[in-house]
C-alpha cells in the first residue's frame, strides 16, 4: 500500500475534465501514489465511473478503494451484493483491493455489515475489508466479526489534520496502531485549508504561521509540510489528499521524501490545537 493515496469525491465523469482526470491519475501513478480512494456515493457513481476510465485509458496497475453507504433503507445482504456489483461495474474491475463501510449509522449495524463483506472477499469480489468514521468500539467490534471469518481488519478512514486531530485524543489512532490497522486519513489538508497556493494560506494563526515557516525554510509548501507531518505522526497513517489537478498531486507527492526533523515536528504539533474527543 502507498504511503499516501489520493482522493476523487470531486471527480465526475460527466463533467468536461476527464482529460485532466486521467493526467492527475497518471501523476500518482508516476509518484508512487497509485492508491485511489472513492465511494458509491460521490458525484452518485460518476467518481467511480470517471476513475474506472481513468485507470482503463492509463492501463498500468491501480490499487482502488471503495465504500458502501449503509443507507436506512439498506437492510440485507442482497442489497449490499448489488450494491458492490454496481461499483465493480462502474470501476471497470472484477475486484477491488479495498471496500470500506462508508459510515456505521445503520439499522444494521457494524457486525451484520462485516459479515457481509466476508461473504464478499470469499467470492473473490474484494481483497481487503476496511470500516470509515468509526470509534473505536464500532472498531472493535468490526476486527471481531471479521476474525472470526479469518479476516483482518485492513483500515479505519477518519478525518484527520493538522486542523482536526480527534484521531489522537478518542483513541483511534492508539488503536490503529495496537490493532495493526491502518488509519486513512481524509481531508488531511483541511479541504484545500491548508495550502500554500490560495493567496488566503491556511489564515492567520499560530498554525498558518509555523507552517509557513517550516515550508519556506525546506523551499516546501504548506500542503507538503502538513502531509510529511501527518506521515511522521505515525506509519500507520495514510492520507488521501483529494484533487483533481496533476499538478497538485505532483506538489503532494513530495510529501513522501519531505523527512521532518524532530523539532519541526513539534514546532507544528504545538502550534496546532489537538482537538477534544468531544
Ligand atoms: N470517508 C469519508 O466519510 C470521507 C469524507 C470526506 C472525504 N473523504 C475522502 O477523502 C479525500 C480527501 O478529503 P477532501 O478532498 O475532502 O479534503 P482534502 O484532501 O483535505 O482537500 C482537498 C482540496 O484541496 C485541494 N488541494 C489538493 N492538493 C492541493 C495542493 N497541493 N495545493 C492547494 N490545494 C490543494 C483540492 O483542490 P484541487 O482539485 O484543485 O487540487 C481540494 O479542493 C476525498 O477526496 C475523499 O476521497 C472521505
Amino acid at each position: 500500500m502507498p504511503a499516501l493515496g489520493v482522493g476523487t469525491n470531486r471527480w465526475n465523469a460527466s463533467g468536461p475534465g476527464q482529460a485532466r482526470l486521467g493526467d492527475t491519475l497518471a501523476a500518482a501513478l508516476d509518484a508512487g501514489m497509485g492508491f485511489f480512494d472513492t465511494a458509491e456515493v460521490y458525484n452518485a457513481g460518476r467518481s467511480e465511473l470517471a476513475l474506472g476510465e481513468a485507470a482503463r485509458a492509463d492501463g498500468r496497475p491501480v490499487l482502488m478503494a471503495s465504500k458502501f453507504a449503509p443507507l436506512p433503507y439498506r437492510v440485507t445482504a442482497a442489497q449490499f451484493a448489488s450494491a458492490l456489483d454496481k461499483t465493480l461495474e462502474r470501476l471497470g474491475r472484477d475486484s477491488l483491493d479495498l471496500y470500506y463501510l462508508h459510515f456505521p449509522y445503520s439499522p444494521l449495524g457494524v457486525g451484520a455489515w462485516m459479515r457481509a463483506m466476508a461473504s464478499a472477499v470469499k467470492a473473490g469480489k474484494i481483497r481487503a475489508v476496511g470500516i470509515s468514521n468509526c470509534n473505536v468500539a464500532q472498531m472493535r467490534k468490526a476486527a471481531g466479526v471479521l476474525a472470526r471469518y479469518g479476516l483482518p481488519l485492513a483500515a479505519n478512514q477518519v478525518q484527520y489534520s493538522l486542523l482536526h486531530r480527534k484521531p489522537e485524543t478518542d483513541g483511534v489512532l492508539d488503536a490503529c496502531r495496537q490493532m495493526d490497522v491502518a488509519l486513512v486519513a481524509y481531508r488531511p489538508i483541511g479541504g484545500g485549508a491548508i495550502n500554500s497556493a490560495s493567496p488566503t494560506g491556511p489564515g492567520p494563526s499560530a498554525l498558518a504561521d509555523t507552517l509557513r515557516e517550516v515550508a519556506a525554510a525546506r523551499g516546501a509548501t504548506a500542503a507538503q509540510v502538513a502531509l510529511a507531518w501527518l506521515l511522521k505522526r505515525n506509519d500507520h497513517v495514510i492520507p488521501i489528499p483529494g484533487t483533481t489537478r496533476p499538478e497538485h498531486v505532483r506538489e503532494n507527492s513530495a510529501a513522501l521524501t519531505l523527512e521532518l526533523s524532530e523539532e519541526e515536528f513539534t514546532v507544528i504539533g504545538r502550534a496546532s490545537a489537538p482537538t477534544p474527543a468531544r
